[in-house]
């Protein structure tokens, strides 16, 4: 496998400091930015998202990730940044999304909904196993009950 062939996958979780007044307003303009972006650098991920804290699955090459993880840290939107894993993968668990939104708002591309401690995904598009493995992580991460 060539170096272009390997994905390079880094979560990292935050403490989102964006005022409740307007955090629909900043989380659509975040998210536009993320997936005009993205796509342009062939990065997948996922970004979950709680009344307080953040977690982001960014998927792509190493050091365009490691690129963007360096911009996104020092982004003010939030603090407490720390990485949880990083490292290659054989595939990638979002090829889906360019940034797939995951919380339990309207806007959501995988709504949560806290069956039996179970993510479920939107009607009508199932997770793949990869999805919902690392959405499971992800939650962890930033503690079940937050969801
Ligand atoms: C929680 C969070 C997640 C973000 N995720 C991304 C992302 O996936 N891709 C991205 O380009 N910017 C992301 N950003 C925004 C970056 O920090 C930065 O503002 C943006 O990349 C700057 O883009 P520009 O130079 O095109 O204005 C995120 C910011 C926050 C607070």
């Amino acid at each position: 496998m060539s170096d272009a062939d390997t994905t390079f996958r880094l979560i990292y979780r935050s403490h989102s400091t964006i005022p409740k007044e307007s955090r629909q307003t900043v989380l659509a303009n975040i998210f536009d930015v993320a997936r005009s972006n993205n796509k342009k650098a062939g990065i997948t991920g996922a970004l979950l998202v709680t009344d307080h804290w953040f977690a982001q699955a960014l998927e792509g090459d190493e050091a365009t990730v490691t690129a963007l993880y360096q911009r996104i840290s020092e982004d003010t939107r939030h603090d407490q940044v720390a990485i949880v894993e990083s490292g290659t993968v054989d595939v990638r668990a979002f090829s889906r999304w360019s940034m797939a939104q995951v919380s339990k708002s309207g806007r959501a591309d995988i709504p949560l909904h806290d069956v039996g401690g179970r993510i479920h995904s939107a009607a009508g598009r199932p997770l793949t196993a990869g999805e919902s493995a690392m959405l499971k992580q992800m939650r962890n991460v930033i503690g079940a009950d937050a969801v």
